[in-house]
This record gives C-alpha cells, sequence and structure tokens, in this order.
C-alpha cells in the first residue's frame, strides 16, 4: 500500500517496476476527465498500454451486467494474464473491477487506485470483491491486489458528505483497534474535515495498517478474527436496509450503529460511559449523526433479527471494549438492543 500527495502517476511506474506492459482503466467518465487521462499519459509515457473502461457512477454499477461490459472490453483491449485491471474511484469501482479482474480468465492483476477516503481507508484493503444480486454483495470472491495506490490528492474533488463516509471508518478502526490513532484523529477532525493534506496521508496510511492487519489474521474470513471490523455495521447495516439504502449513506448508518452498539457495550459493563461519549463526540464533531432515524425502531430490530451475523436465536456483536480494543461475539439480548433503540432514538418531531 503505497500513501501520498500527488502521488498517482507514481502508480504507473510501479507498472514498469512489474513488467506489466498493457492495462485496463476502469473508472467514472468524471473520474476519468479529473485524473484517469493524466494517468493514461503517463501510463503511455511509460510504454504501458492504457485501455479506459468507463462505467457509470453508484452503486447500481455492482452488477453482473456492468462487469460483464467489463469482461467484453477486456476481450477487445486484448488483456490477457500478462495484464492488470486498474480501479480508479471509490468502492464501487474496486468491487466490481475486483469481481472482474478475478474471475476474468480465472484472475488477472487488479491494482487498486482509490479516490475515496472509504476506499483508501477500507474498500481498496482486503481484498473482497462484490456485485449485488438480490442482496447487497451476494456474489463475490476474495481476491487481493498486486498493490494499492492512495492519493489523498484526489479527495480535494470529493463531496464533503462521502468525506464523512471515510472518516465514521477511519474512527471505527481507532475505536477497536488503536487508542493512540483515536487521540490523534480526536484532535484532529478539522484538518481532515478541511483535507489538511498531510493529515489525510497520515490517517489513511495508518488506517490501511490496521485493516491490513486484522486481514492478514484472517484472509478468508474463517477464524473470526476479522470480526472486530463489525463494530456498528450490525445496527448500522439494518439502519440502512430500512432506509433502502437511500437518504442515508454508508458511513452514516455506521456512525449511528456504533453509537448505539457503544451504548450497548455500556449496559453491559464492556466499555465505558466515558468512552462511549468521547466516541460520540468525535462522530459529531466530523459531522456524523449519532442517534436513531425516529420511526426506525421496529423495523431496525426486524432487520437486525434476518442478519447472517446475528445468528439463530442468540444475538452475537462486535462491540468496543474500553477505546481502542474490541469484543467479538458478545452475546446480547434482543430486548437490552430494543432498549438501547429506544433511548437513542430522535424524539418524532
Ligand atoms: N471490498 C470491501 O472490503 C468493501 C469495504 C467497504 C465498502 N465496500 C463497498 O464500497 C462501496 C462504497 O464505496 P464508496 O463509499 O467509495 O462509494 P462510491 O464508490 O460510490 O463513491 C462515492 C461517490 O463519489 C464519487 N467519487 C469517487 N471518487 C471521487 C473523487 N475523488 N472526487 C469526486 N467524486 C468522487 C463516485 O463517483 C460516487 O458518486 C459499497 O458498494 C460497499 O459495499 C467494499
Ligand atoms: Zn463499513
Amino acid at each position: 500500500v503505497h500513501v501520498g500527495d500527488g502521488t498517482l502517476p507514481l502508480a504507473a511506474l510501479d507498472l514498469v517496476e512489474r513488467g506489466i506492459r498493457k492495462v485496463a482503466l476502469v473508472t467514472h467518465p468524471a473520474l476519468w476527465t479529473r485524473y484517469g487521462a493524466a494517468l493514461a499519459r503517463a501510463l503511455t509515457a511509460w510504454g504501458v498500454e492504457a485501455h479506459p473502461i468507463p462505467i457509470g457512477p453508484g452503486e447500481r454499477s455492482k452488477s453482473l451486467r456492468v462487469v460483464a461490459r467489463i469482461y467484453d472490453a477486456l476481450v477487445d483491449a486484448k488483456i490477457d494474464r500478462g495484464g492488470a485491471v486498474l480501479a480508479l474511484g471509490g468502492g464501487v469501482v474496486g468491487d466490481a473491477a475486483g469481481f472482474a479482474a478475478a474471475t476474468y480468465l480465472r484472475g488477472v492483476g487488479l491494482v487498486h487506485l482509490p479516490t475515496t477516503l472509504l476506499a483508501q481507508v477500507d474498500a481498496s484493503i482486503g481484498g473482497k470483491t462484490a456485485v449485488n444480486l438480490a442482496a447487497k454483495n451476494l456474489v463475490g470472491v476474495f481476491w487481493q491486489p498486486l498493490a494499492v495506490h492512495a492519493d489523498v490528492r484526489t479527495l480535494r474533488s470529493l463531496p464533503a458528505r462521502e468525506l464523512r463516509c471515510g472518516l465514521a471508518e477511519a474512527i471505527k478502526h481507532a475505536a477497536i483497534a488503536d487508542a493512540g490513532l483515536f487521540d490523534w484523529t480526536e484532535a484532529r477532525l478539522s484538518d481532515l474535515v478541511r483535507r489538511d493534506a498531510a493529515t489525510l496521508v497520515e490517517l489513511v496510511a495508518r488506517n490501511a495498517e490496521i485493516k491490513a492487519g486484522v486481514v492478514a489474521a484472517d484472509e478468508r474470513e474463517l477464524t473470526g478474527a476479522r470480526e472486530v471490523l463489525n463494530f456498528g455495521h450490525t445496527v448500522g447495516h439494518a439502519v440502512e436496509a430500512v432506509r433502502g439504502y437511500r437518504g442515508i449513506t454508508h458511513g452514516e448508518a455506521v456512525s449511528v450503529g456504533m453509537s448505539v452498539e457503544a451504548e450497548i457495550g455500556v449496559r453491559l459493563g464492556i466499555a465505558s460511559a466515558a468512552d462511549a461519549a468521547r466516541l460520540r463526540r468525535a462522530l459529531s464533531a466530523a459531522g456524523l449523526p449519532t442517534r436513531m432515524p425516529s420511526g426506525s425502531v421496529g423495523p431496525v430490530l426486524e432487520r437486525m433479527s434476518l442478519d447472517k451475523k446475528v445468528r439463530a436465536g442468540a444475538w452475537r456483536l462486535s462491540l468496543m471494549g474500553s477505546l481502542g480494543t474490541a469484543r467479538v461475539g458478545v452475546v446480547v439480548e434482543p430486548a437490552l438492543v430494543r432498549e438501547v433503540i429506544i433511548a437513542m432514538t430522535e424524539p418524532t418531531p
């Protein structure tokens, strides 16, 4: 994982050093104009043939239909096992292009060039690829990239709401794995929100390291070590699903989820009220919501009981312990979840 400011063109050099002579650059049209075309010029200058494959923005591009279009374009460009797919974009491009790279010719090289903070701190690390069918991420494979090049300069054009999404995952990483990073992040939230480049570089590098460390211990999600990353996500996924994935971003839902789940930890005596309050303050300072949207208690609880991670009967959550530590597989009574969710729901306007 390479993290820098203005370092995207160096990805071209990295490809040359790997002996890759032909690549397909999967990206959204707007990102092609902003960043892709210049990268393609750098590639050409280094003698690497670059073929753009534009895909539309939005979650709907994580589909088998779009992946089939990518396969056709890879055939047209005559990409073979010696070539590579470059995924220039957020988690949507990373997941769809990653799935195509993992399956085309039974797998070709993949290089992630994440351009959202969420993709830089989270989605580009860990080797998960997927497309959506009846459910989100229903079909996918694990496919590790050859390299990840995160250039924080690309975050300058990112909408503020998308930046906050990435901050939610970064705050999560610190909360479950690194108390020192939590202190550091908490103290720099205003620098991060105004996108100070040096601060972003350090944030991305430290987060990528945490995620890579967790994933290395459980690459295929078999041992449970990766479960620590689910903090905030059991409640968060339910909130997102109930809202039909509209009107609330993943990061906002996870922010609400972390706030609720931290409070559940307080009630169970595994987290302190002071740590839970500090977490909520950090999320608020990052511009993220910390209370459940009104009117969602019943549907969210119902949805949670369908979550595969909740498992039959017993509800098992990954919670924050003291700040910087995680507790996985914590058995929680549905009644307690209900109580906390009700206590943390915004009053009906
Ligand atoms: N593979 C994993 O481990 C993993 C982990 C977390 C999330 N995900 C997936 O990631 C997806 C969400 O990713 P995301 O939050 O990056 O969303 P996204 O890829 O949809 O990007 C968000 C929006 O920002 C735009 N954009 C991207 N980079 C930009 C830039 N530099 N400047 C301006 N606009 C830019 C995109 O076009 C899009 O409209 C979900 O599908 C989720 O399932 C995967
Ligand atoms: Zn997440």
